[in-house]
């Protein structure tokens, strides 16, 4: 298998910072497609913690190209940021190893100022976005008034084109009561990086089918998880792009055929941060419990996250909606100590029980869980390097969770150590 895609299947914030660096190390080249700097994986190598929002998880290994995809939304602010975050940490960093694709678009300060500003007017229904200005930007990608990270090199086009968004935003600034942006105000400041952007374009399709011709092997790394995908997830709370694992040929110029494997990354619990449905939801202190034992707080926005039990039925889907090969189960050990699991295997719905979340925003409040009770264990599974060394009831637990979801567990991780990875299938090679 050459070619590995890498999704959350639950909402995000499954563990797949260790996971993707986990396979990094047997990539060539890693590549983000869709999402911006609302992602936060946390890479933990020896004892040196970094925390990414932009740049691909390749990019803390030696000889790994990191290619940003068209898919993404570009802050070049924060781009710029997080390369010195990293270089100050010792990560090297040059034209060399880090791709940007040309035609990927930019987010502007209007973007978040419109984010932050949608948000305080939508009260007790907002969406609980980043802020970051994702939402604003992917539509004025769709509206095609976008600044693509090529145009930078045109300054003319660039002034047309923030007339134009001008042109846009300045309507709803006043619609919403903000002050309203000039034309310097944007253009200024993004010309001024734009030769520090620039050489860090380049053209992401032909580089990764050139990759491809030449037998490497390409990671392609997933933000967000499966019910935050704008078509499949809890719309309308939900972020603005498809985190599916078919946009991974979309969002960096790939066919579909260019994807040989597509692995699941999913908490052996649940978590949710922001507002919308979530059916497992623990409001006790079981869930409390969860959150603590599992430090359940935003990596991007330190909010707490929302913790409750494995939801299969959720899974499940996702299993079907990314055509998920095998999953990555993830923070196992958070359950160590629990007498009992419960695990959610249909929602109730009136009369009837469903076998998948519906469709629509009421019912996906309305829905009640049907759990099934598993029997926990009292040992800790940390440390553990085979299936052996895990407790018997935790393995039952797996199995179960293997059955419901109709995809087999090919990497499971009991701690945030790299080396706390139990392999049973490698995507790479087996
Ligand atoms: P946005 O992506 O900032 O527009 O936020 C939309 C929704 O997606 C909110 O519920 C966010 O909390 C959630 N979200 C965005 N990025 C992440 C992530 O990386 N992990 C978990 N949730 C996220």
């Amino acid at each position: 298998m050459a070619n590995v895609v890498v999704v959350g299947s639950q909402w995000g914030d499954e563990g797949k910072g260790k996971i993707v660096d986990w396979l990094s190390e047997r990539a060539d080249v890693v590549v983000r497609f869709q999402g911006g700097h609302n992602a936060g994986h946390t890479l933990v190598i020896g004892n040196v913690t970094y925390k990414l929002h932009i740049l691909p998880s390749g990019i803390v290994r030696k000889g790994t190209l990191s290619v940003i995809g068209n898919g993404v939304v570009l802050d070049p602010v924060n781009f710029l940021d997080e390369i010195e975050q990293l270089r100050a940490q010792g990560v090297s960093i040059d034209t060399n190893n880090l791709v940007v694709a040309e035609n990927a678009p930019l987010i502007l300060p209007l973007h978040a100022n419109l984010d932050q500003a949608r948000e305080e007017a939508l009260g007790n229904a907002k969406i609980g976005t980043t802020g970051r200005g994702i939402g604003p930007a992917y539509e004025d990608k769709i509206a095609r008034r976008a600044i693509r990270a090529g145009d930078l090199a045109d300054r003319d086009l660039v002034v047309a084109k923030v007339d134009k968004l001008l042109f846009h935003h300045n309507a709803l600034m006043r619609g919403y009561g903000r002050t309203e942006l000039t034309r310097d105000e944007i253009v200024e400041p993004l010309m001024a990086l734009a030769p520090k952007i620039l050489p860090y374009v380049g053209t992401v399709w032909k580089i990764l089918d050139e990759a491809r011709k030449a037998g490497k092997r390409i990671l392609y790394e997933g933000a967000q998880g499966t019910m935050l995908d704008i078509d499949h997830g809890t719309y309308p709370f939900v972020t603005s792009s498809n985190v599916v694992a078919g946009q991974a040929a979309i969002g960096s110029g790939q066919g579909p055929s260019a994807i040989d494997y597509v692995l699941g990354i999913t908490k052996a619990y649940t978590t949710r941060v922001g507002s919308g449905p979530f059916p497992t939801e623990l409001h006790d202190d079981v869930g409390q419990g969860l959150g603590e034992r599992g430090h359940e707080f935003g990596t991007t926005t330190g909010r707490p996250r929302r913790c409750g039990w494995f939801d299969a039925v959720l899974v499940r889907q996702a299993v079907k909606v990314n055509g998920i090969n095998g999953i990555a189960l993830t923070k196992l050990d958070v359950l160590d100590g629990m007498d009992e699991l419960k695990v959610c295997v249909g929602y109730r719905l009136g009369d009837v029980v469903l076998d998948h979340l519906p469709a629509s925003s009421v019912e996906q409040e309305k829905v009640v869980p049907v759990y099934e009770s598993l029997q926990g264990w009292r040992e800790t599974t940390r440390g553990a390097r085979t299936w052996a060394d895990l407790p018997a009831t935790a393995v039952k637990y797996i199995k179960r969770i293997e059955e419901l979801i109709e995809a087999p567990v090919a990497l499971l991780s009991i701690s945030p150590e790299r080396d706390d990875t139990i392999l049973v299938y490698d995507p790479f090679t087996d």
